[in-house]
């Protein structure tokens, strides 16, 4: 999720002996992170193996059929993640990872450091820690194991829940669920994408930094 080009994965598929066993889901915001990633997918010859989906990671429907997934990453994501809304993230974007699946995921460690709260959340879902970096390693890297059984794939979300902070669960059309993360700049968008739809009109909350 939030795979910019698809460099995370694709830079292991290229010289993998099982990378013709590999079926991937990447989705991406940015159009043109996600046309990057397609190209170099395909320039792997991997064109039929990794589908991108150029939309909101916080949506299931995003997701299709690919989850629950063997692998999950959040690599990247949890740093743009207000406080208030980190828990909640990562509780959703855990019940992703089929059991025996594995969570890795990517934190830097810039004070107040966040890493053991995350490992803390997940080893509290069910989730079994094989590896972290050590702790001068200014951006954390973690794997998290799925061991406890499966989680249900998150519910819709029927209410907006914005806080004093900054990262909110929207609440979406009936049909949509939401996973997880809405970053900073994508709440300010819809906030102001919801404005122009209801006439113009902003909402000043939706700029709050
Ligand atoms: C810091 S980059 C990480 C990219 C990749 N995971 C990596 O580690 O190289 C964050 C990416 O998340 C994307 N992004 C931000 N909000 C998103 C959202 N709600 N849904 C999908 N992608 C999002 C951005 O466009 C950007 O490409």
């Amino acid at each position: 999720m939030c795979a910019g080009q698809g460099h995370d994965l694709l830079g292991v598929l290229a010289a993998h002996p099982r990378r013709a066993d590999v079926r991937a889901h990447l989705v991406e915001l940015d159009p043109r992170n996600a046309a990057e990633a397609r190209a170099a997918a395909a320039g792997l010859g991997l064109g039929d193996r990794v589908a991108v989906v150029t939309g909101d990671a916080a949506l299931v429907r995003n997701y299709a059929d690919a989850v629950p997934a063997a692998l999950v990453l959040l690599c990247g994501v949890l740093g743009n993640v207000a406080d208030e809304g980190m828990e909640e993230t990562v509780d959703r974007v855990s019940r992703l990872c089929a059991p025996g699946g594995t969570l890795v995921w990517t934190r830097n460690r810039k004070a107040p450091d966040r890493v053991p709260r995350v490992c803390d959340w997940l080893e509290a879902r069910g989730f079994t820690r094989d590896s972290l970096s050590p702790p001068d390693v200014r951006q954390a890297v973690a794997a998290h194991r799925r061991t406890g059984p499966a989680a249900p794939l998150p519910l819709p979300h029927t209410r907006c829940s914005r806080s004093s902070g900054t990262t909110c669960w929207r609440s979406g059309r009936g049909d949509e669920r939401r996973t997880g993360p809405v970053d900073r700049g994508v709440a300010r968008r819809e906030g102001r994408a919801a404005a122009h739809r209801r006439g113009g009109r902003r909402d000043p909350r939706a700029d709050r930094p």
